[in-house]
C-alpha cells in the first residue's frame, strides 16, 4: 500500500504531502488501524509520527475525522474515518490523507484541526440553562414517544465536522439545525427556543459560510442527519424574530 499522507508541522507551516510504503497491510484494517501501523513504523525508523485525533474508534465520538481520496471521512459514505475498513475500498493500492480542509477548521498538526469554531457554536445557545431539579420520572415527562424519539434522532450528531469540510461553501447548517430541533422538541430546553435560535444563528453566520443547498453534508453525514434539517435554521431564527416583534 502507497499512503501519501498530509504533515503539517504546526498552524503555521505551509505543509506537505509525504509518500510512505506499508507491507503487511490487511483489508480487514480499519483506516486508523492503518495509521497506527504507519506509525510504528515511521517510529522504528526514527523519524516522527503523524499527529492524527481518535478516542472511541466506534463512531461514538466524532474525533477521527480525516479526509481520505478527497473525500471527508473516507469513500463509505455516512461512515466516520474510524469505521471505514479497506475491504469497503476495492481494489486499491494507493490512498492520499489529509485532514478535514474547511476555512473554519485550521491545522493543528498534521491531520490534527481545530474544530472549536463548533464548540463556538454550542457556547453561543446550545445548552439548557434553567434550573430543571432532580430527574423527574420518565413517564412523568410531557413528551410524546415519538418526539423523544425524533429528537434523540437530530441528538445523534458526533460533532465531527464532516458536513463543514464536504460543504463547497464552509457552512455548518446540517449540526446547527441538528442542535436547534433537537432541543425544539423538548420541553424545558423549548422555553429557552428563541434566545437559543438568535444566539446560534448569529454565530453561525459569523463562523461559517452560507449554506447553498448543496447537500453534500448529509451524503457524508456518519449519524445520517437528513439534508432536510438545514431548513430548521431558517424556521427557528424567522420563528425567533416573529415572536419577537409580536411581543
Ligand atoms: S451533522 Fe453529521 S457530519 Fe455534521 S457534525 Fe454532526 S455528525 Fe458530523
Ligand atoms: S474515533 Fe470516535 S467517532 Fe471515530
Amino acid at each position: 500500500m502507497k499512503l501519501k499522507v498530509w504533515r503539517q508541522a504546526g498552524p503555521d507551516d505551509a505543509g506537505r504531502f509525504e509518500t510512505h510504503e506499508l507491507e503487511g497491510v490487511s483489508p480487514q484494517m480499519s483506516l486508523l488501524e492503518l495509521l497506527d501501523v504507519l506509525n510504528d513504523q515511521i517510529a522504528a525508523a526514527g523519524g516522527e509520527p503523524i499527529a492524527f485525533e481518535s478516542d472511541c474508534r466506534e463512531g461514538i465520538c466524532g474525533a477521527c475525522g480525516v479526509t481520505v481520496d478527497g473525500m471527508p471521512h473516507g469513500p463509505v459514505p455516512n461512515t466516520p474515518s474510524c469505521r471505514q475498513h479497506l475491504r469497503a475500498f476495492g481494489e486499491v493500492s494507493a490512498l492520499t490523507i489529509e485532514p478535514l480542509r474547511s476555512a473554519a477548521f485550521p491545522v493543528v498538526r498534521d491531520l490534527v484541526v481545530d474544530r472549536s469554531a463548533l464548540d463556538e457554536l454550542v457556547e453561543a445557545g446550545g445548552f439548557v440553562s434553567l434550573m430543571a431539579g432532580t430527574a423527574p420520572d420518565a413517564d412523568a415527562l410531557p413528551v410524546t414517544h415519538e418526539a423523544a424519539e425524533e429528537a434523540l434522532d437530530f441528538a445523534a450528531c458526533i460533532g465531527c465536522g464532516a458536513c463543514v469540510a464536504a460543504c463547497p461553501n464552509g457552512a455548518a447548517h446540517l449540526y446547527a439545525g441538528a442542535k436547534l430541533a433537537h432541543l425544539a422538541l423538548l420541553p424545558q430546553p423549548a422555553l429557552e427556543r428563541g434566545r437559543r435560535a438568535v444566539e446560534m444563528t448569529n454565530a453561525l453566520d459569523e463562523q461559517f459560510g452560507p449554506c447553498s443547498t448543496y447537500g453534500e453534508c448529509a451524503q457524508i453525514c456518519p449519524a445520517g442527519i437528513p439534508l432536510t434539517t438545514i431548513a430548521v435554521v431558517s424556521r427557528e431564527r424567522a420563528r425567533a424574530k416573529r415572536r419577537k416583534r409580536d411581543d
